[in-house]
């Protein structure tokens, strides 16, 4: 166009972008097992998911107890610190008690950590910390039915399994037999399956291990609320 003046004009603008917490993709990837888990709770109180456990999870879990020394398990007790005995007609498993101390337990706490927060983020559980152990059933172990919290004990809120069996078979038996509620007496059975994931509302329901016949391992795990927040405190004279 006459007369018109074109200018080209080079801008510099400097923009500093806010750093980026960048996330490990763990979240992600598991979300949807998380999000089942969490659909199951909310549907029905509880959830069965066979072979879910991350594979290199399981992996490290299972390398892990075949080469624990059978010196770090315990005989299982009933009960905490001073009702805690040793009934043997109840439960005769052993167990070894988790603190993350290595990379594959490290690996277990991370990914209980993970379901906690989806959890909390997902149903508003409140889920505050979480303890675990071991078991090993040596053929002829049980646990007789129990449940894993008493109502009003404000303690264990939702129970995890998961099993480190490879091939398991049926006639190694070792099933844990979940009931619905107090009144039911047939329950279904699940088999100890290696990377089965079972998960359930620890007051609501009794459930029980039937005499293994082969060596059984497993993870039992507890996520807590935080009892001091619901604990009565006296105010001070
Ligand atoms: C428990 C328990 C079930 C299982 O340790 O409280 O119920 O299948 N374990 O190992
Ligand atoms: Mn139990």
């Amino acid at each position: 166009m006459p007369g018109t003046l074109r200018m080209t004009a080079e801008i510099t603008v400097s923009v500093t972008l806010p750093e980026v917490d960048i996330q490990p993709c763990a979240p992600q990837v598991e979300s949807h097992l998380f999000e089942a888990i969490a659909q199951n709770l909310l549907t029905q109180g509880y959830s069965v998911h066979p072979g879910a456990l991350p594979e290199s999870l399981g992996d490290m879990l299972h390398d892990y107890v075949q080469r624990l020394p059978g010196g770090q398990f315990d005989p299982a007790g009933i009960g905490r610190d001073e009702q805690h005995t040793l009934v043997k007609t109840i439960r005769k498993d052993e167990i070894c008690w988790i603190t993350g101390d290595t990379p594959a337990t490290k690996a277990w706490l991370d990914w209980t950590a993970e379901l906690q927060a989806y959890l909390n983020r997902r149903l508003f559980l409140g889920l505050f910390s979480f303890e675990s152990h071991f078991a090993h059933y040596a053929p002829g172990d049980f646990y007789k039915r129990h449940v894993d919290a008493f109502r009003g004990d404000t303690n264990r809120i939702l129970s995890v399994v998961i099993y480190l069996n490879r091939d398991w078979r049926d006639e190694n038996g070792g099933e844990l037999i979940l009931y619905q509620d107090r009144e039911d007496t047939t329950g279904q059975k699940i088999k100890p399956s290696f990377g089965t994931i079972v998960t359930f509302l620890s007051e609501e329901f009794p459930h029980e291990v039937l005499p293994a016949r082969s060596d059984r391992y497993s993870i039992a795990g507890w996520f807590r609320v935080n009892s001091t927040s619901t604990e009565r405190v006296d105010p001070p004279n």
